[in-house]
């Protein structure tokens, strides 16, 4: 459920009218609704209320705006976080470092030493040349690495393979057969202290199923480990819940089917987890506002130009996604048309031969769901400034990051010393 609806004949953001928006601050712009944020939040969480004490650490790559990371860092949620930018950001959005995981496959040893000094929760490594680097780093500080070591547990996510993470030709985790030599490693190596395992097996999951299977390899893990004499204290079950995007589709499960597997699934693990969603949190709670530039019509098709591009919203041209558009003040009637940017590539286009309200120059429109991997893929390709975005909150709002200026965007250059002087 998200909080943009038509009010009066035009889509608001909560209490926000979406024209008005566009009046005030041109277009295009992301429009994040506050309140779905936090219903997102709360409902995820409400659904692990069987758990014990379980950290749900937003995966701060989905949408990393400052004012996004507070609103839930307000509400209690940890973050997950793959790069040092991604930490402090977090940091400064108030999450405190107790409740900070770090992962991904390639963190350097400076990334390293900023964790081990901020104190953070927990790094997620992900190989043996890691963990090592890891030991020598945290050696070197003085300090102490709390380590779960990710798991790939070849799993097939059945979802985009672009966005798969856990099969076995992934660049992902550390195989099954090889953890528990990795585990009795960590638990040698100076600076380290092993305190269990992660997973996370891809995005934009349309099942259950191969979630309950990779877990179900977890709990075998850590039984195994356990006989070994280690000591296993926490579980990261990463993230990766679908959302829906095409209204026309089944949903995929929601967060109260997934809490249930997971509490079925994970009974007696004598654990702590943790969770990393993304996309379930702000996916749905973002809008891209964009205005038509023109309409045309070429050899086969209507085209619709907006002023919106690829460089602004990527998952299209990447990866086919499909994202609702809606005219924010629907025309009666109905229009056949293939939406696209100005940017100067065949892939810059948000949907093909769409069936849509009819639009005219000048109208509004809304690309949905865009929320989660929408500005934070943005570049400046073209030359197109990054486009502002805009944190609503009832009937307030705040632009939470400007729009970029074209003098910020060229200015940032530097003429080589050489081209100074005169021919
Ligand atoms: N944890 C780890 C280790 C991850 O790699 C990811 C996402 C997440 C958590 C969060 O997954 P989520 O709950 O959002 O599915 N740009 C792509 C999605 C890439 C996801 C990368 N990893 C897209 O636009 O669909």
């Amino acid at each position: 459920m998200d909080h943009f609806h038509d009010r009066d004949g035009v889509m608001h953001a909560e209490d926000v009218a979406l024209d008005a928006l566009a009046a005030a601050e041109g277009t295009p712009f992301y429009a994040y609704s506050s309140a779905t944020i936090e219903r997102h939040f709360t409902v995820f969480r409400d659904a692990l209320a069987g758990l014990d004490d379980p950290l749900i650490a937003f995966a701060v790559k989905a949408n990393p705006n400052v004012s996004v990371i507070a609103t839930l860092a307000r509400l209690g949620a940890g973050a997950d976080v793959v790069s040092e930018g991604e930490m402090r950001r977090a940091l400064a959005a108030g999450v405190p470092a107790g409740r900070i995981i770090f992962s991904g496959v390639g963190k350097t040893r400076a990334e390293m030493a900023a964790a081990l000094i901020a104190g953070i929760f927990q790094f997620n490594v992900e190989g043996e040349g890691e963990l090592h680097a890891l030991s020598e780093v945290a050696a070197a500080l003085g300090r102490t690495a709390s380590v779960a070591i990710r798991v790939n547990p070849d799993v097939d996510a059945r979802t985009h393979a672009k966005i798969s993470t856990g099969k076995k030709e992934n660049k992902f985790g550390v195989p099954l057969d090889r953890i528990a030599a990795l585990y009795a490693t960590a638990a040698g190596l100076p600076g380290i202290r092993p305190v269990g395992v992660a997973a996370h097996i891809g995005s934009q999951l349309a099942s259950l199923e191969p979630l309950e299977e990779a877990y179900g390899k977890l709990g075998a893990l850590v039984a195994t480990l356990r006989r070994q004499g280690q000591t296993v204290e926490r579980v990261d079950l990463g993230g990766g819940l679908g959302i829906p995007y095409d209204p026309s589709l089944p949903p995929p499960p929601g967060p109260a089917a997934y809490g249930a597997m997971v509490a079925r699934v994970t009974a007696g693990w004598g654990v702590r987890l943790a969770f990393e969603p993304g996309r379930l949190i702000v996916g749905n709670a973002g809008v891209l506002v964009a205005r038509v530039i023109t309409v045309k019509s070429g050899g086969e098709r209507t085209f619709v130009v907006l002023d919106a591009a690829m460089n602004d919203l990527l998952r299209p041209s990447l990866y086919g996604a499909w994202h609702d558009i809606r005219a924010l003040s629907p025309r009666a009637g109905g229009m056949t048309a293939t939406i696209v940017g100005p940017v100067c590539e065949t892939g810059d286009q948000f949907a093909e031969d769409r069936s849509i309200t009819p639009v005219q120059p000048g109208d509004l429109v809304a690309v949905m769901t865009a929320g989660a991997y929408g500005a934070t893929m943005a570049s400046t390709y073209n030359s197109r400034p990054l486009i502002p975005e805009i944190l609503v909150r009832g009937r307030d709002y705040a632009v939470v990051r400007p729009r970029q200026t074209l003098d910020q965007l060229i200015g940032a250059d530097r003429i080589a010393p050489w081209l100074k002087e005169r021919p």
